[in-house]
């Protein structure tokens, strides 16, 4: 058997996705229409004798109840939230849980970061883990060398992809090869995690014995059931023959940011048309708006036949876009009002918010610049005529005239 299991962090950890993580935990956010979170889960149906899906976060419980439980009907399979008291690090919200995800005794372990997109080759991955015979394996992608930075960097054996260096990310560069936060374990990674915590005891309370400051500062930095995979367990076993590589030549980003979230929003509307092309869109019969490339519309969402939509845009449950209303690029969230003519372009539109006649909300679409999308909060004003460009919203706001490049508070 196999488990698999998706970690997805806490309230303080989103805090570069504000201002649309004010009322939707980050991993429910949606991509092409599908909580961020259901992409990584529906990838782990693809993997065989797959035996539970495990959530592992600090979230509160009542915020992933009910769409836990609307993905175990639908997948057929248990998922369940396991909630963390405090966070405990990648690797050690594992451990906390260890006695649940052994429950059917799993033979592999998946775990899977939520703010990573890509196509998720989970089996291939498994095949390959078992080839290698160690005790895990990593999905790696090559990037740009000035962007490697901000991931874990690493080296692998060019012919037995074993994991031979591993720098979280470092200030100077190593390599181009990167983690993509997905991996396969065996059973023995709880026995690497364990020993990662009680050497840390050891140190602890050696320090303790030679002096009271220097214990302070050490459970100061690392509390002992704190464990990251990446430093703690990576770094250290890289080059001991039981960590091993799997490298991906597809898509993968990591959604740090409401840039990001737009943009892998594409990429995966791009993945329904080869993988479920009836969740899209199709524009079919006169009563239909016009539709450009992969757009996702909410059964009940209501688009006017004469607006324009697409491509990458995915419209949530109870949006109304009226006559002549022209969408590109954008996510437009639950009961959102777009008044006729109105125009949007590389911008996410908050919960609750509403767009007058012939307004524009609008950008340069730049995922990576911090006003490279405009950004409305939950319900947001743009009244008629008003144009809004590159710039964030904050919620509640009513914007009565044009604004350019500026935050509004
Ligand atoms: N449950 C739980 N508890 N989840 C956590 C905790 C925790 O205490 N801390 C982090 N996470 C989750 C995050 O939500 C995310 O899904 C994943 O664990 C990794 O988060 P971070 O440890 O903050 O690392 P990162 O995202 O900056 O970088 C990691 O992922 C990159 C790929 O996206 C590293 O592993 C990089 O090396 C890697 O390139």
């Amino acid at each position: 058997k196999v488990v698999a299991v998706i970690m997805v962090g806490g309230p303080t950890k989103g805090t570069r996705f504000r201002p649309l993580s004010f009322n939707t935990p980050k991993p429910l956010f949606p991509l092409a229409g599908q909580p961020m979170v259901h992409h990584p889960i529906s990838a782990c149906k693809r993997i065989p004798h797959l035996a539970q899906i495990f959530l592992i976060g600090f979230y509160e419980e009542r915020e992933f109840a009910l769409y836990v439980s609307s993905i175990s009907n639908e997948l057929k399979l248990p998922v369940r939230y396991l909630k963390e008291d405090k966070p405990h690090g990648s690797a050690g919200g594992l451990y906390y849980f260890r006695d649940l995800i052994m429950e059917d005794n799993p033979s592999q372990i998946f775990l899977l970061n939520c703010d990573v997109c890509c196509n998720f080759p989970l089996p291939d991955m498994l095949e390959a883990h078992r080839s290698y015979g160690g005790m895990g394996t990593m999905l790696v992608i090559k990037v740009s060398a000035e962007s490697a930075n901000q991931f874990g960097e690493l080296v692998a054996d060019p012919i037995t992809k074993e994991l031979l260096h591993y720098t979280e990310k470092p200030e100077t560069f190593v390599s181009d090869l990167i983690n993509c936060g997905v991996y396969v374990f065996t059973p023995d990674i709880f026995t690497a995690i364990r020993d990662v915590s009680f050497q840390r005891e050891d140190r602890a309370n050696m320090n303790h014995v030679s002096s009271f400051e220097s214990h302070l500062s050490v459970t100061r930095a690392h509390p002992i059931d704190f464990v990251r995979l990446d430093q703690d367990i990576l770094s250290p076993l890289s080059g001991k023959k039981q960590l091993y590589t799997y490298e991906t030549t597809d898509f993968w980003e990591q959604i740090k940011t409401p840039g990001m979230s737009l943009k892998c929003s594409g990429l995966y509307l791009v993945q329904f048309r080869f993988i479920s092309p009836n969740i899209l869109a199709d524009g079919d019969g006169s009563k239909s708006a016009t539709i450009v490339g992969d757009v996702y519309v909410h059964p009940s969402a209501k688009v006017h036949p004469s607006a324009k939509i697409g491509p990458n845009v995915s419209l949530s449950a109870n949006v109304r876009v009226g006559a002549g209303v022209r969408l590109i690029s954008c996510i437009i969230l639950d009961d959102v009002e777009i008044n006729e003519h109105a125009l949007v372009i590389n911008s996410i539109v908050g919960w609750k918010s509403s767009i007058g006649r012939w307004s524009r909300v609008q950008a340069d679409g730049d995922y990576n610049a911090k006003l490279g999308i405009t950004i409305l909060g939950e319900a947001v004003t743009v009244e008629d005529e008003v144009v809004i460009i590159n710039s964030i919203v904050l919620p509640h706001k009513i914007l009565n005239v044009s604004v350019q490049e500026e935050i509004i508070l």
